[in-house]
């Protein structure tokens, strides 16, 4: 049984909700000092993880992707990408310098719920399958090359260990996903197999991360893209690195002199204003102690943060009369996407905002309780924009602090993708106020953060294309 009695005793009574609203306001502020702190923790956590492996949250994995797109990729290549309730698949026909991308065609299968807490195999022959059914599906219009493999780019949204280009250990699952048996597994093997028992014959040429498929992917079309974030179900960011900053590599430079680095950011938790609703949703998470920053700014957590606010509103000060409806009990009944919905409704009695509460938590509110409830929306939201915010200014400043000014002083471009994102336009505009705030008009005016929308399919295809073994 859910542990309503236990939430229920937690709670004193005599608290108010205008108490609540308060010290929740007061919790998750975010002022200057504190997005400064989060930055300058974020920059100096990252070279701790750059100096030896375990030397930080921050893994700084190693991409083994030392080059970046140059636009002379050619030829058919396939994009898979599992990383969040989703996963995709993709073909391009690459067509070099000028005709750049010819033709691409993508396919989307959601995950089935069950499949998250399955076997691997489950999963794998899942993704298999689907892939199966779309190379199955591929018209005259591209063109294989005679005699080779079709070659894959597997963009898997996890903290992989990479241990080469196309091969990598799951080090262990993120966003909810509690697969059994593929932990401390290469997951190119996981994929080859499921993919012969599909009698399918394939070759993964690049395994990736999702934030690495999108800045290859935009980097393709703009050469100033220096890092890009992941804001969907999880958060991550990648960024180019000199091969000389990097200790752990202990001199093994790269031919180009740099690498990509994916930080899985996620893990972060240096200094963050949390509250007793992220603690206590920490606790009943899958992973326990893990993934804070990304607890505390992805798209998977905010909708689950208001919810146990609301509920302790609910108990404490009768917020939507007595007795507290059942469904507000669920974890996770109130989802991202519905926040977003609700900031957007502007009418005088927010009617929205008033059936989104029906249709999701189950409760009737009065004129006051729906603004109530914007506000603390909007306080969740913001504290999530302004801090991921101070994440990437982290990033540039470490970035620029170690090529004496050159990110700053020039056009340098964040490429930015994830459904919360593209979806919320409150919270893209949380983002950007933080860095004009830490960065200052002048130098934020040559940062460019941009959507690139699903490049990290074409991104991890084309990276597939320059790891071509028939290349
Ligand atoms: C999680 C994963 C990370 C991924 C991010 C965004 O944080 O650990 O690898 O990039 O979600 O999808």
């Amino acid at each position: 049984p859910r542990p309503k009695m236990a939430v229920r005793s937690r709670i004193s009574t005599s608290l108010s909700v205008g108490r609540i609203l308060t010290n929740l306001e007061n919790s998750c502020a975010t002022p200057l000092p504190v997005l400064r702190h989060v930055a300058d923790a974020m920059a100096e956590d990252m070279r701790a993880g750059l100096a030896v492996d375990g030397g930080s949250y921050l893994k700084m994995i190693l991409s083994f992707v030392n080059t970046l797109p140059t636009g002379n990729e050619e030829g058919l290549f396939y994009a898979l990408d599992l990383g969040g309730t989703n996963f995709r698949v993709l073909r391009v026909q690459l067509g070099g310098k000028d005709k750049r991308v010819i033709d691409t065609e993508f396919e989307q299968v959601s995950i089935p719920q069950e499949l998250m807490f399955r076997t691997s195999e489950e999963l794998f022959d899942f993704i298999a399958s689907g892939l199966a059914r779309f190379v199955q599906k591929e018209s005259g219009k591209f063109s294989p090359a005679r005699g080779r493999k079709r070659e894959i780019g597997f963009t898997f949204s996890f903290p992989v260990k990479q241990t080469s280009i196309d091969s990598g250990i799951l080090i262990k699952w993120t966003k909810g996903f509690a697969v059994s048996g593929a932990a401390g597994r290469d997951v190119v093997a996981c994929l080859n197999e499921a993919m012969e028992r599909q009698g399918l014959d394939m070759r993964v040429s690049a395994l990736v991360n999702d934030t690495v498929g999108t800045l290859a992917g935009a980097r393709y079309w703009d050469d100033d893209v220096m890092v890009a974030v992941i804001l969907g179900t999880g958060t991550n960011a990648c960024y180019v690195e000199r091969t000389d900053a990097i200790p752990k590599l202990n001199g093994h430079a790269s031919s180009s002199g740099m690498t990509i680095i994916n930080t899985e950011w996620g893990a972060f938790s240096n200094g963050l204003p949390l509250t007793e609703f992220d603690k206590e949703m920490d606790v009943a998470s899958i992973n326990p102690g893990e993934q804070i920053f990304e607890k505390t700014i992805s798209g998977m957590y905010l909708g689950e943060i208001v919810r146990r606010v609301l509920l302790k509103m609910a108990e404490a000060g009768s917020l939507f009369g007595d007795p507290v409806p059942e469904k507000l009990f669920t974890p996770f009944s109130l989802r991202t996407p519905d926040l977003c919905a609700m900031q957007k409704d502007s009418s005088g009695n927010l009617e929205a905002v008033g059936s989104i509460l029906n249709n999701t938590v189950g409760v009737r509110s009065s004129l006051t309780a729906r603004r109530v409830v914007l506000e603390v929306c909007d306080t969740i939201v913001k504290r999530g924009g302004r801090l991921a915010g101070a994440g990437i200014v982290g990033i540039l400043q470490k970035m620029d602090n170690d090529s004496r000014g050159l990110v700053f002083g020039k056009r340098t471009v964040v490429a930015m993708d994830g459904g919360l994102y593209e979806h919320y336009p409150q919270y893209r505009r949380y983002i950007q106020d933080a860095v004009n705030e830490l960065l200052g008009d002048e130098v934020s005016s040559n940062v460019i953060i941009e959507h690139s929308k699903d490049g990290s399919g074409i991104g991890a295809a084309l990276l597939a294309a320059a790891n071509s073994k028939y290349a």
